[in-house]
């Protein structure tokens, strides 16, 4: 089907990462030029496709390298936002910077992001798409015994979703966030070899997902957090 994405300029923080390659790989086949900011430049990978532009130098927690980034897009259609990280602390093992690290590395990328690519929407003038990527701790804390400061920097990420789908609800700019359980990448496969990786999220159900929520077909879903983890 159609998703309406063709030539539409996306963005797709967290391009390079493991979910990150599997939705900027969807989008590309569906017709997207895909922007992707990343700390790092990585050789042949940042030329595989001539819709895709790879700027290195970009750290998504420096505002004004934020703001510079999504100033040189033209014509901003959708902005995804998979960035982020996650750590498992006892609370009293914990420290200031730890839970910073995770704020700073979840909820704040996402919100310089989401604002840079709403100024960039605004000037485009034709609204827009925002998703960003939450956790299942995020909507279900309880499940977050043992990584407390990554389930408060993801319940955040849902929140500021909610919030700014409220906030923009009349510039036709639509804001929702996904949730996954642990999906299928190589690093989770290697830190639980004995978990049954068979019910864990596949990134390409998740991109799929995303590209449904970025398309011009989707006029309605707005201030969503949407649970992936029907399996698990
Ligand atoms: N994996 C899971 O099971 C799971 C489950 C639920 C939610 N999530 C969320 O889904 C997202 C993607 O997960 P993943 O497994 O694909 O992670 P990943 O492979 O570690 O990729 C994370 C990406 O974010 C980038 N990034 C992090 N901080 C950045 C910063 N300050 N500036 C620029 N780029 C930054 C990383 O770039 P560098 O290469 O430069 O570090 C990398 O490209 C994350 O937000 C994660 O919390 C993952």
């Amino acid at each position: 089907m159609d998703k309406g994405i063709a030539g539409r300029n996306v963005v797709v923080t967290g391009g390079t990462g493991a979910l990150g390659a599997v939705v900027v790989d969807c989008l590309l086949q569906a017709g997207a030029i895909c922007h992707v900011p990343a700390r790092e430049a990585r050789g042949a990978n940042d030329a595989r496709h001539e819709r895709l532009h790879l700027v290195a130098g970009v750290d998504l927690v420096d505002e004004a390298a934020v703001d510079r980034f999504y100033d040189g897009i033209p014509q901003l259609w959708a902005s995804v936002h998979l960035a982020g990280g996650f750590a498992m602390s006892g609370v009293t093992e914990a420290t200031r910077a730890d839970f910073m690290q995770q704020l700073e590395m979840n909820t704040l990328t996402a919100f310089l992001c989401c604002r840079a690519a709403v100024r960039g929407m605004r000037r485009a003038g034709h609204g827009g798409r925002i998703v960003n990527v939450a956790a299942r701790p995020g909507l279900e804390p309880r499940r977050g015994a043992g990584m407390a400061a990554y389930t408060a920097s993801k319940a955040a990420v849902a929140a500021l979703t909610i919030a700014l789908a409220e906030e923009l609800k009349d510039e036709h700019i639509l804001v929702n966030a996904i949730a996954p359980s642990t999906l299928d990448t190589p690093a989770n496969r290697r830190a639980m070899p004995e978990a049954d990786a068979s019910r864990w999220l596949s990134p390409a159900a998740a991109a799929e997902t995303i590209l449904h929520l970025i398309s011009s077909a989707n006029t309605e879903v707005s201030g969503a957090v949407l649970p992936l983890y029907a399996r698990a």
